[in-house]
């Protein structure tokens, strides 16, 4: 859907636009995974209010250092990051949740225009309204959409919004994409969607990017088997999501929690088992599930700095500069086209 839904203007310094898919895509969307060999779910279907509230409590828990330890990094590296972004540098956040993280840099980037996006509308205009009262300079666009499409930077972004500066000199726009989301791709798939962006970017341009560093397999396997389960509880939520978006009829108890890291391809891979064969109905289609298949719901590659270089350099970037913690558990990069 392109049409502005929530065109309704807060004060002059904020704006939505609302591209989010229609029930049918949604509807559409799962049933490909649902139907395929391979059984998947897109973890994007975690993130329903209930979702992304038990995303916020593994971020607590002890066991999962990386939001802790990439917070701990923008908030020492800030102002070299802000150097990294230049003056009125135009700043867009895909998939940017609360906007919680470019609170640690907004200060020191000041950047002329900040352009959250996100699936969720309701969330993505609460937190752009929250955000723009708290920082009364910044001018904010909100765009409402599924930014694992095609079009991932409003193509219009350069012409209005920033015909009003003063300043001679083109402002760079940066890509700020923190939390190892990145991991959540193939690395094939990552070159993808860097090369997309890419597109969308000019010279001097590029992407702040987070991404965890390979470690252990002990500390990985722990960060996503927390004690408490919620991993686990955020995991089944999918279902229960799936159920109110796509009309379907999982019982969530019939499935467990299955996430390990796979040293081989470098990643945690996420499953839920179905403890029994059973059925399900998805919007009006009938799954079959034998005892201990499985749904894939999510991936986290992993990666080295090395790695996260050869991947900038697969989409046209050049790895400029990297911040890691004491530990070397996660990293913050920036990426420049080349
Ligand atoms: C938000 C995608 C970075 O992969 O670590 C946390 C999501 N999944 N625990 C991650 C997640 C299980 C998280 N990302």
């Amino acid at each position: 859907m392109t049409a502005t839904l929530n065109a309704e203007t807060v004060n002059k310094n904020i704006t939505y636009e609302d591209q989010s898919s229609n029930r049918s895509q949604v509807c559409e969307e799962i049933l490909v995974g649902l139907t395929s060999s391979f059984k998947y779910i897109e973890p994007k279907y975690f993130y329903d209010e209930y979702g992304s509230g038990l995303f916020e409590k593994i971020t607590k828990t002890d066991e999962y250092y990386p939001t802790r330890t990439e917070k701990s990094i923008l908030n020492k590296y800030a102002s070299e990051i802000a150097s990294a972004c230049g003056e009125n540098a135009i700043v867009v956040e895909p998939g940017c949740g609360s906007c919680e993280k470019i609170r640690l840099l907004l200060d020191a980037i000041r950047p002329s225009l900040y352009v959250p996006m996100d699936i969720s509308a309701d969330y993505l205009q609460a937190s752009a309204a929250t955000l723009s009262a708290e920082y009364p300079w910044l001018t904010v666009r909100a765009v409402a959409a599924d930014f694992s499409g095609e079009r991932i930077i409003p193509h219009d972004l350069h012409v209005d919004d920033v015909s009003s500066l003063k300043n001679s000199s083109k402002p760079q726009t940066m890509v700020f994409y923190p939390g190892s989301t990145i991991g959540n791709m193939t690395p094939y798939q990552a070159s993808d969607f860097l090369t997309s962006i890419r597109t969308s970017l000019s010279s001097g341009d590029g992407i702040i990017l987070g991404v965890d560093l390979i470690k252990p397999d002990g500390i990985l396997n722990a960060a996503y088997n927390d004690r408490e389960g919620i991993t686990a509880q955020f995991n089944l939520n999918i279902l229960s999501h799936i159920n109110r978006v796509a009309s379907a009829d999982f019982k969530h108890d019939t499935f467990l929690h299955h996430a390990f890291y796979n040293s081989m391809a470098e990643r945690i891979e996420m499953y839920l088992v179905s403890k029994a064969e059973q059925w399900a109905e998805v919007a009006g289609e009938l799954i079959y599930f034998e005892k201990g298949e499985m749904i894939h719901t999510e991936y986290s590659h992993k990666y080295s700095l090395e790695g996260i270089g050869e991947l900038a350099q697969s989409a046209g970037f050049k790895l400029e500069q990297s911040w890691t913690d004491d530990q070397d558990y996660f990293s913050v990069n920036i990426l420049r086209v080349v």
